[in-house]
């Protein structure tokens, strides 16, 4: 079932809450394997399942950013068709901002390195619309992919703070055979730029086991630019500390394309 209203969206949910959990994925479309794997896991993790597919301009950090990135709404639906989930929520910019919109959440610390210091705003776009979209579903639960890390501990701190009523799950990155992480911007790949991009996972897992030279690796390999590629605290995103989990993040461009990726290290 397509809904586009959030009135259609709560009145449902509401009633689906007196019966059972509520589960939520929240997407921007475009949807491939990795999707399916967070709507799976909400489908076992759950008893009902709703899907958003709304591409949120506050995210973005730029109109051609916004403009460039793909609908493809029938073929969402149809991925999404045989999976069973109970409500596919699509909706319009103006039902998601409607004219007076004047609310903000913003998460500082683990929000600010990283793909915050890179994409001013980013990450309140990010805060402000799943904060909006808890509220709407009034989910019990919410999944959401462990390749964007930082995303998944800037919405963990902001529930943690906010005291919102939800369970936040991770699932993990989705791999092509050759080792990259599944990305809706992976079809933006030349087939050149798609050959030599696995390097960036490869090199990665050789950082993580005390290889030097990734950078110039990765650049020889065909990347244009690091953007980063250093060991962080798994959950506060600042420099790792000893006796406390670390995480590899890399942000680097090859052909034109913007990847990120993250390993556990
Ligand atoms: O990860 C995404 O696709 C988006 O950032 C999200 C969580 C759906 C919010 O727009």
């Amino acid at each position: 079932m397509i809904l586009r209203r959030v009135e259609e969206l709560r009145t449902l949910a509401r009633g689906w809450k007196r019966e059972g959990v509520v589960g939520l994925v929240p997407t921007m479309g475009a949807l491939h394997a990795g999707h399916l794997s967070l709507v799976r896991a909400a489908k076992a993790g759950a008893d009902r399942v709703i899907v958003t597919i709304f591409v949120n301009p506050r995210q973005f950090n730029s109109p051609a950013d916004l403009e460039k990135y793909p609908r493809t709404e029938a073929a969402d639906a149809a991925l999404l068709a045989p999976l069973g989930v109970d409500a596919i929520f699509i909706p319009a910019p103006e039902e998601v901002y409607p004219p007076g919109f004047a609310t903000e959440v913003t998460v500082q610390g683990v929000a600010l390195p990283l793909e915050g210091a890179l994409r001013p705003g980013h990450f309140a776009g990010v805060a402000t619309v799943v904060t909006k979209l808890f509220g709407m579903t009034q989910a019990d639960r919410a999944w959401f992919g462990e390749k964007d890390w930082q995303q998944l501990q800037v919405i963990r701190r902001m529930v943690a703070d906010l005291n919102l009523p939800v369970e936040v799950l991770g699932v993990p990155t989705l791999r092509d055979p050759d080792g990259l992480a599944m990305s809706s911007r992976n079809a933006r790949l030349s087939p050149e730029a798609r050959a030599a991009a696995p390097a960036l996972y490869a090199w990665m897992q050789r950082m993580a086991a005390g290889e030097t030279g990734a950078e110039a690796g990765l650049l020889a390999a065909g990347f244009e630019r690091v953007e980063y590629l250093a060991f962080h605290d798994a959950e506060t995103l600042g420099p790792p500390r000893p006796g406390r989990p670390r995480r590899l993040l890399a942000a680097a461009w090859i052909g034109g394309v913007r990847l990120i990726d993250n390993i556990a290290a």
